[in-house]
């Protein structure tokens, strides 16, 4: 398969979206395991208890495992830190083996703040469909219902899902450059540029 698909598993309360570049993969809620085979091989549901958290922003209670990127480190290089907006935010692919999390990316002042690309109203709903997530004084706008959420924290402060938070990935800057330092992942490019 040349071209990933993005597949998504709704649960109950819940439901999780991975991207997918191989010929097989699975994708996990709480509830369920689906994994699939585009060659024609098994395919199916399974109980949550055989685990592995498609999620995976979800494991840590908001808090991000983070280990330093080092300058030599080319595949946890995500950016120039002039290319992360202010006023919007710069869409990202972060990747474990052979699944990618869309990540979203903003910047204040020479700081940047990364989180999950879904909104926790519907997991499903990106905040930064293409163009950029709306920012408005300093919170960013889903696009779906409003919902508003603090770009600090990432906690939602007005909406239907007032109280619950973004999923945080930890980014740094050096030298005037934005790198993926979240242990979740391997590696990070940005989706509005080719993969090197
Ligand atoms: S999907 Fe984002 S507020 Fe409803």
């Amino acid at each position: 398969m040349t071209d990933p698909v993005r597949v998504t598993l709704e649960g109950h309360d819940e439901s999780a979206s991975v991207r997918v570049y191989d010929d097989e993969g699975d994708v996990s809620t709480d509830d369920a395991t689906f994994r699939f085979s585009v060659d024609g091989g098994s395919e199916g549901g399974s109980s949550s208890d055989e685990t592995d958290a498609t999620d995976e922003t979800d494991e840590t209670d908001g808090i991000a495992p983070e280990r330093p990127a080092t300058a030599s480190d080319d595949t946890r290089r995500i950016a120039p830190l002039a290319a992360v907006p202010t006023d919007g935010t710069l869409r990202c692919e972060a990747r474990s083996g052979n699944r990618g999390t869309e990540l979203i990316l903003r910047r204040t002042g020479d700081e940047v703040s990364a989180w999950r690309n879904s909104c926790p109203h519907r997991p499903t709903v990106r905040l930064d469909p293409g163009p950029g997530a709306i920012v408005r004084d300093d919170h960013l706008v889903c696009h779906e219902h409003g919902a508003r959420f603090e770009c600090g924290d990432g906690v939602c402060t007005a909406g239907p899902c007032r109280g619950a938070t973004l999923d945080s990935v930890a980014v740094i800057v050096r030298d005037e450059t934005v790198y993926l330092a979240d242990d979740r992942f391997d590696s990070c490019h940005r989706l509005d540029e080719p993969v090197a």
